[in-house]
């Protein structure tokens, strides 16, 4: 059997991967700065590789012994003073860098839906210049592109709790966003799969409006939306990127840009977001 070395077991994304590859038997081993994150997720991993992926030299060793690399490493929402280019790119090539050097057969990297087609985004660009490479290596590898996380849609929820969700342009805009759990199905699968690229989204596709009122039922609550013209988001984008550095406008640029566009993959997964929304709402009840 494959044995497997995770990179971001400790993310969301990351967490469901852990457990889909202990629940199929694989050999695991992951590589974390931080392995307490994985008690307080409950993922019960024998072998721990602690390191910064950020410095080469700490990380010498992790792909020793591995067929196959995932690699979920990335910025999302953390704040510690790197940028897309330090994380998203370069950490990925130290660990390719590492895969080489050890016979690794295949490496699996999480990039983002259309990350290809907005490389003038900088969480993209950073993306988009490691699968370059990936590509460009020996090894045989998959790059995964999948829609947004319901993790991310919880933007909405929290939206609804206060009372209102403001949604940019008509709210007609389509997507089709995944949880990690389905995801993380299809990442393992990836495993033995021959495709170099799957795009992927969950299984239903909505509008932002249907999604905001989705969250409001879960709440039980009358819906209250209010649309916001298109003209403010990239008035809001020109100040954000005048007054900010990178660090902060990146997520922001990524975010206000894909609200702005159909985001639909391939429809995949059973996991809906009526039923994430009322679990958030028992959790918080
Ligand atoms: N969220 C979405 O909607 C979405 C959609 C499509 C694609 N993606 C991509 O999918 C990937 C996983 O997303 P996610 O939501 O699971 O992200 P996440 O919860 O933020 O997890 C990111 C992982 O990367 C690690 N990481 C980040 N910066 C690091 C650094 N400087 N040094 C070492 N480790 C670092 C984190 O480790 P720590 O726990 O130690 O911080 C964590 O394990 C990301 O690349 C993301 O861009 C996300």
């Amino acid at each position: 059997m494959n044995r497997i070395l995770l990179a971001g077991a400790t993310g969301y994304l990351g967490r469901y991967i852990a457990k889909e590859l202990l629940k199929r038997s694989y050999p695991l081993r992951v590589l974390a700065r931080n392995p307490e994150k994985l008690k307080q997720n409950n993922i019960k991993i024998t072998e721990i590789f602690q390191a910064e992926i950020n410095q080469p030299d700490a990380i010498k060793g992790c792909c020793k012994d591995i067929d196959v690399v995932i690699s979920t490493i990335g910025i999302t929402r953390q704040k510690d003073g790197l940028t897309y280019m330090d994380v998203d790119y370069q950490a990925n090539m130290n660990l390719l860098q590492e895969a080489k050097q050890n016979g690794v057969k295949k490496f699996i990297f999480i990039s983002v839906l259309n990350g290809d087609n907005l490389r003038n985004l900088k969480i993209c660009d950073a993306k988009e210049l490691f699968v370059e490479h990936l590509i460009e290596s020996e090894l045989a590898y998959c790059i995964i592109r999948p829609n947004g996380f319901f993790s991310d849609m919880t933007e909405f929820y929290t939206m609804a709790k206060k009372g209102r969700i403001y949604l940019f342009g008509d709210g007609e805009l389509r997507t089709n966003p995944i949880h990690g759990e389905d995801l993380a199905i299809v990442c393992v699968d990836a495993i033995d799969k021959p495709d170099k690229e799957i795009k992927v989204g969950g299984p239903e596709t909505k509008t932002h409006n249907e999604i905001a009122a989705i969250a409001f039922e879960a709440l039980g609550t009358k819906p209250k939306i209010t649309h916001i013209p298109n003209w403010v988001r990239l008035a809001i984008l020109k100040m954000v990127r005048l007054f900010s550095g990178s660090k902060v406008y990146g997520p922001i640029e990524f975010f206000m840009t894909v609200m702005a566009m159909d985001m639909v993959a391939p429809e995949y997964g059973r996991r809906t977001l009526k039923n994430y929304f009322t679990n958030l709402n028992h959790q918080n009840a």
